[in-house]
C-alpha cells in the first residue's frame, strides 16, 4: 500500500455513475475516472483508446447509463466493470488503475 493521498471517499462516487479525480505525481500527474456499481468500483484513466480524448462531457461529468460508459466525443461505449470496447469507433479497452478501500477511503493500491 502507498501513502498517496487517497483519490476521493467511497461514498462520494454516486451509484451507477462516475466522478473525475485527478492524481498529482513529479511527472505532471493524469486523470481517472472512477465508477460504481453498488458495492465495487472500478477506475480508468480518463482517456479514450480511440483517440485519446478525456472520455467526460464536461469536466468530471461522464456518460454512463446500464452498466456502460460512453465517451463523449464520438461515442465509443465501454463495460464500467471491465473497460472493454463494447461499441462504437474503439478498438481497444480503456486502462484499469487498481483501487483499495480502506475505512472508507478509495487509493490506487
Ligand atoms: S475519442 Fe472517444 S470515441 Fe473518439
Amino acid at each position: 500500500m502507498n501513502d498517496a493521498a487517497p483519490l476521493c471517499r467511497f461514498e462520494d462516487i454516486p451509484d451507477g455513475g462516475a466522478i473525475g479525480v485527478r492524481v498529482d505525481t513529479s511527472t505532471g500527474g493524469f486523470d481517472l475516472v472512477v465508477l460504481r456499481q453498488g458495492e465495487r468500483i472500478f477506475a480508468y484513466h480518463n482517456e479514450c483508446p480511440h483517440a485519446g480524448r478525456n472520455l467526460d462531457f464536461a469536466p468530471g461529468r461522464f456518460l454512463v447509463r446500464d452498466g456502460r460508459i460512453t465517451c463523449a466525443v464520438h461515442g465509443a461505449t465501454f463495460a464500467v466493470d471491465s473497460g472493454a470496447c463494447l461499441g462504437g469507433p474503439c478498438r481497444n479497452g480503456l486502462v484499469a488503475m487498481p483501487l483499495a478501500v480502506i475505512d472508507g477511503e478509495v487509493r490506487l493500491r
